[in-house]
């Protein structure tokens, strides 16, 4: 059980936005359980946030999520400072010069409505299907073979790696790569060229001397627009449209009577990368610290690998990579009793649903037994529920038994560094290991 924050701080006191708090104590559990226990439904203000509804019980959470005819995705989906707003913004009106879109589209699946969103999601979501991503869970095992191995290399010519870095990032940009039809000689320039989009604000992140990180950001995403809208017309070039991958199917799409331009196929693209990537990278760091914080647990898997599907729903739940995600009211409506109004923000903290003890007996304890385990780390199974679940499960369940046999030589050593950016996703930046007693 957390300890409740400074009960001495009142509520409107309580601090679950500043990016210097997540970055100082990662998650604030106790903030967000003190929220839950008394003010589940918490109306947010702060200096330099629009104000929003807090929620932080899984069951309000969940109905939010199911409910796309109360609240909207197409107008807020994140709690961001004006600051960070900027540069999408500021993206969106480069769009809209340069593809005379109009300001709200194209936006990825998270920012729309139906129908748009159901006629994007259903051409896309073929690929995505459980049975699509078992059967490319053995590929994911050999790729992760290979990065094991050559972890285990790293770690006995240096004594010690860092996992985030040297495996966690591999498998999850290969997966989503290959699925996209990216050739490999790209992968290197297209991760540091996505990366800068997603953290070159961020102070975490090391920047050049005199570096602007705004010109730095739209570089990025010019240079991602460029990659993915070329790619999208050589492979219909090469197809002739019949193919069945995600490419192929968008650009066959009918999307509200007509068919999708190759730079709107082409932001799909970078929307799919973008989500795909930190999150199950960060699902995998998490994992692996997980185990090696829960030993016991660890054993458990070794003792009897039939529990790995359980083991994976567990990493999900603990990690909850996913921090916040916004809805916007469509009408005045209550939850809880507390009056919503019609074009207000609320915003689900899905990690602090995770830990709700209302559904999961003792939440603070990594129990890769438990059972029933509701998480909902890919959202609250709404119509926006996460299309890449499958997919990241496959990863986990690869990495996972491709790992199984160093995890138990492994320990954890040195400082590990989380990041939460943009209060949309954590990050870890590193998590170092050395082989178990090794002597530093
Ligand atoms: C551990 C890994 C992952 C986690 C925890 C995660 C979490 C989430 C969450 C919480 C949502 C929002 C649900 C909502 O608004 O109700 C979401 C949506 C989404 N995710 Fe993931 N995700 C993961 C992996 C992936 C992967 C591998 C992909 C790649 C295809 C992906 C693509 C998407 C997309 C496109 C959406 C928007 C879906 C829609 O609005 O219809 N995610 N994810």
């Amino acid at each position: 059980m957390q300890p409740l924050a400074d009960a001495g701080q009142s509520l409107a006191e309580i601090d679950i936005t500043s990016e210097q708090l997540y970055d100082e104590k990662g998650y604030p559990w106790e903030e967000w359980d003190r929220l839950r226990t008394e003010s589940p439904v918490h109306w947010y203000q702060r200096p330099g946030y629009e104000p929003f509804w807090a929620l932080t019980a899984h069951e309000d959470i969940s109905l939010v999520a199911r409910s796309p005819q109360l609240f909207s995705c197409r107008q807020r989906t994140a709690v961001e400072t004006p600051d960070e707003i900027e540069p999408w913004e500021t993206e969106r009106e480069r769009r809209s010069q340069v593809y005379g879109h109009v300001a709200d589209y194209p936006a990825g699946l998270g920012f729309m409505d139906a129908p748009l969103h159901r006629q994007v999601r259903q051409a896309m979501y073929p690929c995505f299907t459980p049975k699509a991503m078992a059967a490319m869970e053995e590929r994911f095992y050999d790729l992760s073979t290979g990065y094991v191995a050559e972890l285990v290399e790293r770690l006995d010519e240096h004594g010690t790696a860092d996992v985030a870095h040297d495996l966690a990032a591999r498998l999850p940009l290969a997966a989503i790569f290959d699925l996209l039809g990216v050739p490999h000689e790209d992968w290197d320039h297209l991760f540091a060229v996505h990366q800068d989009t997603a953290s070159a604000f961020h102070k975490g992140y090391k920047q050049e001397e005199g570096e602007d990180a705004q010109v730095r950001f739209m570089n990025a995403m010019i240079e991602l627009d460029r990659y993915m809208s070329e790619l999208a017309r050589t492979r219909m070039a090469e197809g002739g449209g019949s193919g069945t991958d995600v490419l192929s199917r968008l650009a066959k799409a009918s999307v509200l009577g007509d068919p999708l331009a190759f730079h709107d196929i082409s932001y799909q693209l970078f929307n799919l990368v973008q989500a795909g990537n930190g999150t199950a990278r960060n699902a995998i760091a998490g994992g692996i610290k997980a185990f090696l914080e829960n030993p016991d647990q660890l054993q458990k898997l070794i003792d009897d690998p039939t529990l790995l599907d359980g083991a994976v729903e567990e990493i999900l739940r603990w990690t909850s990579v996913a921090v916040v995600m916004c809805r916007t009211a469509l009408q005045d409506t209550e939850i809880r009793g507390r009056r919503i109004r019609k074009g207000e923000t609320v915003a689900m903290f899905f990690p602090a649903a995770n830990r709700d003890p209302e559904a999961f007996p003792d939440p603070y304890a990594f129990d890769i037994t438990r059972s029933p385990n509701r998480h909902i780390a890919f959202g609250g199974n709404g119509e926006h529920r996460c299309i890449g679940a499958a997919l990241a499960r496959a990863e986990l369940r690869a990495m996972f038994r491709a790992l199984l046999p160093v995890l138990p030589t492994l320990e954890l050593h040195g400082e590990s560094k989380m990041l939460v950016l943009r209060l949309l996703i954590s990050e870890f930046v590193q998590l170092p290991v050395r082989r178990k007693g090794a002597v530093a």
